[in-house]
């Protein structure tokens, strides 16, 4: 980790020369085009320097906007944030891959890219529709490719200097594994749901070993109640400690060593869910302990995304 003890500005090395991603990171699944445009705003006023997007949220244009007219505002280069982007299932063959990147950076109004990811190890027909199905509803799989074609495919973008790291969504240590031993450009990044209720210990072991990041989306459980954010044990920390319980469990992610995606949608809640500090060591010790254990997403067992509307 470098940039100081302070958690809201902590960064951590992305191997293969790819700088250093911020640990703090703003998440932009967010459905209505409207609020993308003010959350991402905010999230850049507020002082998030990652911003997480994907083909699949279909706001990749809204970000884009946002992040553009934001920068200019505040008087910050592109150079002062990270934007990562993701691959969606329909593009996993190796020869749409290229494509589909440059679409996205078109989208976002940038001429690179600071990480871009396999949303998901699942490929779907190769095609522009995303959520591809037969007449019962069923998801068309493609059975045509593997993914270490795909991660190939991804390697050569880093070859020509296009995105500065490359890494892996939705995976567990089984799958990542042979990418892993495989791959001429080792991941850089593996981004999973990871909270208190699905910590992910093994496979956060494995990428500290590794020098991988591992990049926690749904820290404060996807906003899904009862969850981790309401549990009796994050709120009497909070209330002990005289923060809020988003900003324990914030900072209880960044100080186990992992990245994280938070989704505030309005600037109060960005100013709060970025003003996050150390918890001392019994407080983070009691968030450790808490027994529960539950998935919220689902997405890692099928490539369907759990919270995005159907459709193209
Ligand atoms: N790779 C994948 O498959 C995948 C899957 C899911 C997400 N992601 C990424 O991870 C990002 C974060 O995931 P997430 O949206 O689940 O994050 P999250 O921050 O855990 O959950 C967002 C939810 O928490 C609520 N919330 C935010 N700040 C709060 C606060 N201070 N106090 C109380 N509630 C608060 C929001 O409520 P309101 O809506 O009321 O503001 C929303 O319902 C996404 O935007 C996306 O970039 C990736």
């Amino acid at each position: 980790m470098t940039g100081s003890s302070d958690l809201r500005t902590m960064r951590m090395p992305l191997n293969h020369g790819g700088g250093h991603i911020p640990a703090l990171g703003f998440g932009t699944l967010i459905p209505d085009p409207a609020v993308t445009i003010t959350a991402t705003r905010d999230a850049l006023e507020a002082g998030f320097r990652h911003f997480d997007c994907a083909e699949r949220y279909l706001n990749e244009r809204e970000v884009g906007e946002a992040l553009q007219a934001g920068l200019a505002a505040g008087g910050l280069a592109r150079e002062d944030i990270f934007v990562t982007t993701k691959l969606w299932n329909c593009n996993h063959r190796p020869e749409r891959v290229e494509a589909a990147f440059e679409a996205s950076l078109e989208r976002l109004r940038i001429n690179y890219l600071d990480l871009y990811l396999i949303h998901t190890p699942f490929a779907f027909q190769p095609g522009d529709e995303h959520d591809p199905r037969d007449e019962h509803g069923n998801v068309l799989y493609d059975d045509g490719v593997a993914l270490p074609d795909t991660w190939k495919a991804m390697e050569a973008l880093v070859d020509q200097g296009r995105c500065r790291a490359i890494g892996l969504s939705d995976i567990g240590l089984d799958q990542l594994l042979p990418i892993y031993e495989s791959a001429r450009i080792k991941p850089a990044v593996v981004q999973v749901e990871a909270h208190p209720y699905l910590p992910e210990t093994e496979l956060l072991e494995f990428c500290k070993a590794k020098g991988i990041v591992l990049l926690a989306f749904a820290p404060l459980g996807h906003g899904i109640r009862p969850g981790p954010i309401d549990d009796p044990v994050t709120k009497a920390v909070a209330a002990r400690i005289g923060k809020t319980p988003a900003q324990v469990l914030l900072a209880w992610a960044v100080q186990r060593g992992t990245a994280l995606l938070t989704t505030p949608k309005s600037a109060a809640r960005a100013r709060e869910n970025f003003n996050i500090s150390s918890l001392p060591e019994d407080a983070f010790e009691e968030i450790n302990r808490i027994p529960t254990r539950q998935r919220l997403n689902q997405v890692v067992k099928t490539g369907i995304p759990g919270f995005i509307p159907r459709g193209k």
